[in-house]
């Protein structure tokens, strides 16, 4: 399997959907248990072997690099109180990867939150990930991307069937034939009214992305919302013959929606060694007087 060198995560969005916890810190930084989202999404990455991230960020998201920075302060008081098992968690959030920060001064959509970091990734295919799709870790959600743009070379979009009721939450490409692992994306559309939809598979967050795109991002009008949509970029690829889709099975959390996040605390929280027998009679209990 081709290995990508370069991962790019926007993480500019101001979080409107999780206010009040979202007014004074990134909506990145909300926890799932203990760890980040942000955390979350930048492992995943680097399980798939990708060593290089570039963070789109902007006003107010300082928190971010800091956290994936060395913590002076903290890891000396660590150290002097003998707390050793701390100390290694909080150095090894630092090495987990060489991170780069460019800066989107506006929020002016997706496309050109990736366009941003045009020159951060130069010449060379990329990894896209969003970071409110979070996926199982248990399951590599960008295997079968990664697989698909190795047989073909083209751009992948990561997708997933979803109700009819969500279609216009997500960009939605054609349906492929069942069953297969990857197939020819001839039309995407972004947030359409469920009439409008080519099918329910939605684009869920997790791209493979050809240094080309720049060029048709540089050329695109405002489109859904004022804002510059990767969307539209991805539809003249789809016109070429040349964006794929590739079903990603491993589950899903759309933590930005707040149902979704508190069902991935309580899923995330169950798959711990440290939690797992206390939170579940928890939950027994809890569930038996409902
Ligand atoms: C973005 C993309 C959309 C995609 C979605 C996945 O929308 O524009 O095509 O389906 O992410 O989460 P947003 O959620 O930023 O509105």
């Amino acid at each position: 399997m081709t290995i990508l060198r370069k991962a790019l995560i926007p993480v500019a969005g101001l979080g409107t959907r999780f206010l009040p916890a979202t007014k004074a810190q990134p909506k990145e930084m909300l926890p799932l248990v203990d760890t980040p989202v942000i955390q979350h999404v930048v492992e995943e990455a680097i399980r798939a072997g990708i060593k290089h991230l570039v963070l789109v960020t902007g006003r107010g998201k300082q928190a971010i690099e800091n956290h994936f920075d060395v913590a002076y302060e903290l890891e000396d008081v660590l150290r002097r109180r003998g707390k050793v098992e701390d100390l290694e968690q909080v150095q090894g959030i630092t090495h987990l990867a060489q991170f780069a920060y460019v800066r989107q001064g506006e929020p002016l959509g997706l496309g050109h939150a990736v366009l941003c970091a045009r020159y951060a990734i130069g010449e060379e295919p990329f990894a896209l990930l969003l970071g409110d799709d979070v996926f199982d870790p248990r399951e590599s959600a960008l295997s079968g991307l990664l697989a698909a743009h190795a047989a073909t070379g083209m751009a992948v979009v990561g997708v997933q069937e979803v109700p009819e009721e969500h279609v216009s939450r997500y960009g939605i490409v054609n349906a492929g034939p069942a069953g297969t692992a990857y197939w020819n994306v001839t039309s995407i559309v972004e947030k359409p009214e469920p009439a409008r939809a080519p099918s329910r598979w939605a684009v869920v967050g997790r791209y493979i992305l050809t240094p080309d795109i720049f060029e048709l991002l540089v050329g695109l009008e405002p489109g859904a919302g004022g804002e510059y949509q990767l969307t539209d970029a991805l539809a003249i690829l789809a016109r070429q013959g040349r964006l794929i889709a590739a079903p990603i099975p491993a589950k899903r959390y759309d933590t930005g929606n707040k149902l979704d996040y508190l069902k991935a605390n309580v899923e995330f929280a169950l798959q711990r060694e440290d939690l797992r027998a206390d939170f579940t009679a928890y939950l027994k209990e809890l569930a038996s007087s409902l």
